[in-house]
């Protein structure tokens, strides 16, 4: 299962990647927002973000007007690690190195096109599961302790 969500600046791009999982027959929870009606990214953030923490969804999808406030957001809650990608080698490499488990687009950086194009990267890109890349990630989630 997919958690998705999005603000206002997202949730056209949103809608086109909803379709596209639609006919992939990829399975997804829409945490809103569900219209493109001014609402505040954080809250949709915080959606996803539990979902995915609380293992109820594998990977999260958070569209904003850049995918940056949004990934912010969502990197604020213990567990995530949300990355906001434009590009292929970026997308395709959060998920190697980083076991990045949010992936966070711009609606108005991304056309629909691009957007779709890099869900299918994230989604199907597994992380390589290499010693130094745990153990870097195992450094991110003790900073998180130190909190
Ligand atoms: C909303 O206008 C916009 O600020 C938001 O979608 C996002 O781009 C924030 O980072």
């Amino acid at each position: 299962m997919i958690a998705v969500g999005c603000d206002h600046g997202g949730f056209e791009l949103k809608t086109a990647v909803l379709k596209h999982l639609y006919e992939k027959n990829i399975a997804y929870k829409d945490f809103g927002a569900y219209s493109s009606e001014s609402v505040d990214y954080p809250v949709y953030a915080k959606k996803v973000a539990d979902a995915v923490v609380s293992g109820e969804c594998e990977l999260g999808l958070l569209f904003c007007g850049t995918g940056i406030g949004i990934s912010i957001a969502a990197n604020k809650i213990k567990g995530v690690r949300a990355a906001c990608c434009s590009d292929n080698f970026s997308v395709e490499m959060t998920r190697l190195h980083n076991n990045a488990n949010i992936l966070c687009l711009g609606g108005r950086v991304v056309s629909a096109e691009k957007g779709i194009e890099l869900v299918d990267l994230f989604l199907s890109t597994p992380f390589s599961g290499d010693e130094r890349h745990q153990r870097r990630i195992d450094l991110i989630t003790a900073l998180e302790e130190n909190n």
